[in-house]
């Protein structure tokens, strides 16, 4: 079997697309439950405030929850199978919202599709996945992005400003509590739920990733899935991130706090309030709040845009990133599993599925 591993691009695709830059981009949403709404809220006042996307259809395969949105949201372009955005030549660009179990295989048949894609956390549920839909994207030179919203989130902006400032002195570790109350889940598991935004945000402070993972966790309620757990990620230079998923809490925490030598930061992602410690002095960071979702989508937009155009751009949150989290979840569960330390696989030993097509920049890496 020949296997295919693609190199992180600069970002640069040079394809012409029909995507003008003077025209709103036409987005689907593919799964229209609490998150899919949200979406589609926010593409719909997105598409008012700024002219840069608009709504082109709303999938569910569930006809009562398309009857729920057209309550909601009235006239708009229904559909029950994605499968009819394949030959939709308007449909240019999708936000799959279905649940966790589905993201592989709708966007692979999606960017098989020539569609840019904007998949929610997590990418796929197999590291092995998710790298062949970055392979899929680069193969047919579409977008390829992952729901990490926080990328987007002012405060983690301006945490890792702080950071990367030296201002906390050494860093010594990242503690990040993830909690809330949801009751038993039936097929869902904390850590690919919760586990996600925690592995991105530590990627974005400390710019690297975890060598070695520890993980412990339990289902309380249910045997059959972990509803808390508690995760350890060892990176190369001492640094640990301590985080903490769970839905048995009753307090709904996003918080992120980083200890150093110097000074502790804190942050509060979901009001993305910032403050920093010294032993004498506790002193808020000013942040601009931002909508973590309507920029997420707007980047989504400017990503299809850049990617028709001859300028290199930069996807703040590219397949790649989203490979690399989905990485970290299954390392997870193995240690939980194995109960022991894991080390986090180097990408080059990541399985891939047998290539369709080579092209320039894929790396040959086994036969
Ligand atoms: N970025 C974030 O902070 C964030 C927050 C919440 C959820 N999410 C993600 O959003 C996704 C959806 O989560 P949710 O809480 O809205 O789930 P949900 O169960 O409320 O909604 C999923 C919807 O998808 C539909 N669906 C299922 N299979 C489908 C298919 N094959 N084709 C079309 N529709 C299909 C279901 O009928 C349902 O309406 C998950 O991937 C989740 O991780 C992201």
């Amino acid at each position: 079997m020949v296997v295919f591993l693609l190199r992180r691009p600069g970002y640069i695709d040079m394809s012409i697309r029909s995507y003008s830059a003077m025209q709103p981009l036409p987005i689907s949403v593919v799964g229209a439950g609490y998150w899919g709404r949200k979406v589609i809220r926010e593409i719909l006042s997105l598409a008012q405030t700024t002219r840069r996307v608009s709504l082109h259809s709303v999938v569910d395969n569930s006809p009562s929850t398309l009857e729920q949105c057209r309550k909601e949201f009235g006239s708009l372009k229904y559909r029950l199978n994605y499968g009819d955005l394949l030959s939709d030549s308007e449909a240019s660009a999708v936000h799959i919202c279905s649940p966790n179990p589905t993201h592989f295989e709708v966007a692979s048949e999606l960017l098989r599709s020539r569609k840019d894609v904007l998949v929610e956390k997590p990418l796929a549920l197999r590291a092995r996945e998710a790298y062949e839909l970055v392979r899929l994207a680069e193969t047919n030179r579409r977008v390829l992005s992952t729901g990490h919203v926080h990328r987007f989130n002012n405060g983690v902006t301006e945490l890792k400003r702080v950071v990367d400032s030296g201002v906390l002195g050494d860093i010594y570790y990242l503690r990040l509590n993830w909690t809330g109350f949801l009751p038993p889940q039936k097929d869902r598991d904390v850590i690919t739920d919760l586990g996600p935004h925690p592995f991105d945000i530590c990627n974005n402070v400390l710019g690297e990733w975890p060598t070695k993972i520890t993980c412990k966790g339990k289902g309380y309620r249910t045997r059959t899935s972990d509803e808390v757990a508690f995760i350890t990620a060892e990176y190369l230079d001492g640094v640990v991130a301590n985080i903490e998923l769970s839905w048995l809490d009753r307090e709904r925490r996003r918080e992120v706090t980083v200890v150093g030598s110097d000074a502790v930061a804190r942050l509060d992602c979901l009001d993305q309030r910032l403050v920093l410690r010294r032993s004498d002095s506790s002193d808020p960071v000013s942040v601009v709040q931002s909508n973590t979702l309507g920029d997420e989508i707007l980047h989504f937009a400017e990503c299809v845009e850049h990617n028709g155009g001859s300028e290199g751009y930069t996807n703040l949150a590219d397949g790649w990133l989203g490979a690399g989290v989905v990485r970290l979840l299954e390392t997870s569960k193995r240690s939980l599993c194995e109960e022991r330390t894991v080390q986090v696989q180097p990408l080059e030993s990541v399985e891939i599925f047998a290539g369709e097509q080579t092209q320039k920049g894929f790396r040959k890496l086994a036969t």
